[in-house]
């Protein structure tokens, strides 16, 4: 049975694709290395959009159109919500889920305990019928702040009263803006209780450029920077697989 996790947060821009994307291909490297790329074999790991943009399906269509191999399954599955009922089935190790920042709140509607932040439509039923069958969610926040009201719906009106287990991943942050922003983060997260990885995904052009020059982390050009790019995707897949492990063992 495959392992599923979501990448959620209902604010735009915080890294949800790239973090979906870049975590695969870095499972797929360590569960299949060279065997990935061979012809007739099932790959391990698995991205499925259930984003209407389909920003990840795009960025592994540019891995291969730049002649690079995808080394998992790539599933646009923007509105098949019974193919998502049916992810337990799916032959893969790991299922990554991107998915789309949803419907947003007025401020009066954020404290409307009554209104389902999924908001209804495709989108929402899309977001419930994943979050049925999710093992587990990565939250990215980026350091600058304003991503914060959005993040605490996610967190606290989706996540915590589905009893999904979650982490909140700090990306984007440049260390040569100084240690401040993320600090005052962190501290915020730290305040509201939230649970929190310990890796955190640095600013890297690289991660940029990957999307337009149809590159995955496991792709970028050797020098120092790129080296640094992935090594904050390794660190998380392996404080990802710790983090099963230890939801694994309470279920
Ligand atoms: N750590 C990072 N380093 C460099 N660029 C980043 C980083 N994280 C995100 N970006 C850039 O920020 C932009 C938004 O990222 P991305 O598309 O992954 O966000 P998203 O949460 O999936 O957005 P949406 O809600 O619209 O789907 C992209 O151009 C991406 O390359
Ligand atoms: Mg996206």
């Amino acid at each position: 049975m495959p392992y599923i996790t979501v990448v959620l947060n209902r604010k735009g821009g915080v890294g949800k694709s790239l973090i979906a994307v870049n975590l695969a291909a870095v499972y797929a490297e360590i569960l299949d290395g060279e065997a990935a790329e061979a012809e007739g074999v099932a790959p391990s790991v698995a991205v499925v959009s259930i984003d209407p943009q389909a920003t990840s399906v795009e960025h592994a269509e540019k891995v291969r159109q730049a002649g690079r191999p995808v080394p998992f399954r790539v599933v646009n599955a923007s509105h098949t919500t019974d193919q998502l009922r049916r992810l337990r089935r799916a032959k893969a190790d790991i299922i990554i889920v991107d998915t789309p920042g949803f419907m947003p709140l007025t401020s009066e509607d954020e404290t409307d305990e009554s209104l389902d932040p999924l908001g209804d439509g495709t989108t929402g039923d899309a977001l419930r019928a994943i979050l049925d069958v999710a093992d587990d969610v990565i939250v990215p926040l980026e350091a600058e702040g304003s991503a914060f009201t959005p993040t605490r719906v996610t967190i606290e009106r989706v996540l915590v009263p589905r009893q999904i287990p979650y982490g909140v991943v700090i990306n984007n942050w440049d260390p040569r803006d100084g240690t401040a922003d993320r600090d005052r983060t962190i501290n915020l997260v730290k305040r509201r209780g939230w649970d929190r990885y310990n890796a955190t995904v640095r600013h890297y052009k690289q991660h940029t450029r990957g999307i337009t020059n149809g590159r995955l982390c496991t792709q970028y050009e050797s020098n120092h920077a790129s080296t640094k790019a992935k090594q904050d995707f390794v660190s998380l897949a392996l404080e990802h697989q710790l983090r099963r492990q230890k939801y694994t063992e309470v279920r």
